[in-house]
């Protein structure tokens, strides 16, 4: 095996109700990339195409996540990136833990699958902690895992898959400005009542069910986030209308992708995540607004290896 070709998956996380701990993996939007395995020391990111990123192996996130885990094998050769980035940075779809994620991922399959998914999970975090101050794991998780996941504890940390509906679909919006994951935790507040409390985990629990049971109208009624959602809202060009047009198009339920500043739906079926598409779309262009949009399946499989 001289290279890796790897499709790296966008993902969405908290999905309205799981801050921090729930996400998924999409299948129609990633990057690329390319890693060689090198009798040189150390990881070296050789080219980056698309977008303008450090290409330093300490300042880039999947030199990062790739050096942690590199430490971790024993092996005293290295590896060569290539990173086809397709995913903008600051879009709010994952686009650091796609990095991170096809980076271990990648260098683990040549070493002959020494690491768990989920060691391969806590080398990316180090990406994460790299690109927004914080080692969450909601979108390097899914990118990994594929599907949903669901972090149920940090310490010790226990990724949990979801089982997805067959026919559930995501439609994402990203209206182009770009909201630095770091800033956008920065506003939220440190503590929640327990009013708060009590809407999030039972909303939670709904989804997580509705996901188990194939009952879409369930997972409709748990896509509510009671705590980040009124605070980042106000940083996305006319959320509200989105995501109330959105659901008058069919969606199961709407909210914000991440950290912002794109906008997710859930539905059932590609017809009517179309239709929500063609929603979205009419509403930012009524105002103005330039975006990029994206309709997908749920990815199953996580990375994924390529032609
Ligand atoms: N859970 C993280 C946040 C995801 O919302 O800050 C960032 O993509």
């Amino acid at each position: 095996m001289e290279e890796l070709k790897v499709f790296c998956p966008a993902t969405i996380a908290n999905v309205s109700c799981g801050f921090d701990v729930l996400g998924l993996a999409l299948d129609s939007v990633g990057d690329e990339m390319i890693v060689r395995k090198t009798s040189k020391k150390g990881i070296r990111i050789t080219k980056i195409i698309g977008q303008d990123l450090p290409l330093e192996t300490k300042n880039n996130v999947a030199g990062v996540a790739g050096l942690a885990l590199l430490e971790k094998s024993g092996y005293d050769g290295g590896f060569e990136i290539v990173i086809d980035k397709r995913i903008k940075p600051g879009s709010g779809i994952g686009s650091s833990a796609a990095s991170s994620a096809g980076a271990v991922w990648a260098m683990n399959e040549f070493l002959g699958r020494p690491f768990s998914k989920l060691e391969l999970v806590q080398f990316a975090m180090q990406g994460e902690k790299l690109a927004s101050d914080v080692a969450h794991a909601d979108n390097v998780a899914p990118a990994i895992f594929g599907g949903f996941t669901l972090v149920r504890s940090y310490e010790p940390l226990d990724i949990i898959p979801i089982p997805t509906p067959s026919e559930l679909y995501a439609t994402v919006i990203h209206p182009q400005i770009e909201i630095k994951t770091s800033d956008s935790r920065k506003i939220l507040r440190t503590t929640i009542s327990m009013q708060q409390g009590i809407q999030q985990w039972g909303n939670l629990g709904g989804l997580i069910a509705g996901l188990f049971q194939n009952d879409y109208e369930l997972i409709g009624r748990s896509l509510h986030d009671h705590i980040v959602e009124p605070i980042r809202s106000i940083l996305i060009p006319a959320f509200d209308n989105i995501k109330t047009n959105a659901v008058k198009a069919g969606a199961l339920g709407s909210g914000i992708s991440g950290s912002g500043p794109s906008i997710f739906a859930l539905s059932k079926g590609e017809e009517i995540a179309t239709r929500v598409a063609d929603s979205m779309k009419e509403t930012y262009k009524n105002i103005g607004v330039d975006f990029d949009i994206h309709i997908s399946k749920v990815n199953s499989e996580g990375v994924k290896k390529i032609d």
